[in-house]
């Protein structure tokens, strides 16, 4: 068996089929913010469905994520937490984040979400003074992926032991992959160190699950 282009397409098809299975409301979320002008570079269903299973299998009261976007794997992470827990999501453009903010608002999980405006590398040391350090149960990091190291190290303060750090594009994105030659590519070197540091890191377990562009999860010992 080998795997070719067109059957690594097939793959991730059947894997946001079968596993995917978004609602009425997710499944039309990105038409709607593509009309909006929002670019189309949101996660895929099955990573969706992989945020929410780890929500849940931590037993999420409160994530962080950096890059809201118009707000799809928001949903996801919002559905993963448990009773009274909460989303605080990151991002700079106001267009995102209105957009974002109605979708939250129309899928129900409104009430569970905090949208903060501004930067990751800003904002995430302001929510370790805010939250506190170790009080963070799950962070998905979506944003600008050279910023992936500098965002691990607020990370790695905010989540408690047994939380996970979880990271989108970690084998790939939008012109690169992580097999490309070193240098070429600052987001691929920048998320090579980041994944990289992460698996030597005496303070995590990490393992990429290797669906879409590469989820890394790397949970705090
Ligand atoms: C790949 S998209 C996020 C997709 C979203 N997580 C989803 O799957 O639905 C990246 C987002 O990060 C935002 N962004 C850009 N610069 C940022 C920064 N410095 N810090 C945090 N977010 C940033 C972009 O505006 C964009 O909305």
């Amino acid at each position: 068996m080998q795997m070719t282009p067109d059957r690594w397409t097939r793959t991730s098809t059947y894997l946001d089929d079968v596993f995917g299975r978004e609602d009425e409301r997710l499944a039309t979320l990105m038409t709607r913010a593509v009309q909006a002008g929002l670019p189309d570079i949101a996660v895929s269903a099955s990573v969706g469905r992989l945020l929410t299973l780890l929500g849940r299998m931590v037993g999420a009261r409160t994530i962080v994520e950096v890059g809201t976007l118009g707000g799809y794997s928001g949903i996801w992470l919002a559905r993963g937490l448990g009773e009274g827990g909460r989303l605080v999501t990151i991002e700079p453009e106001d267009l995102h984040a209105d957009f974002a903010r109605c979708e939250f608002d129309a899928s129900g999980v409104g009430a569970r979400v905090q949208i903060r405006r501004g930067f990751g590398l800003d904002v995430l040391p302001q929510l370790v003074e805010e939250l506190g350090a170790s009080s963070v149960d799950l962070v998905f990091l979506d944003g600008i992926k050279t910023e992936y190291p500098g965002y691990a190290a607020s990370a790695r303060a905010l989540l408690r032991p047994g939380g996970l750090l979880v990271a989108d594009n970690a084998l790939g994105g939008g012109g690169w992959w992580i097999d490309d030659a070193p240098g070429a590519n600052a987001s691929r070197d920048a998320v090579d160190a980041f994944n990289r540091a992460l698996a030597a890191d005496d303070a995590f377990e990490t393992a990429c699950v290797p669906i879409r562009e590469g989820v890394q999860i790397a949970r705090k010992t």
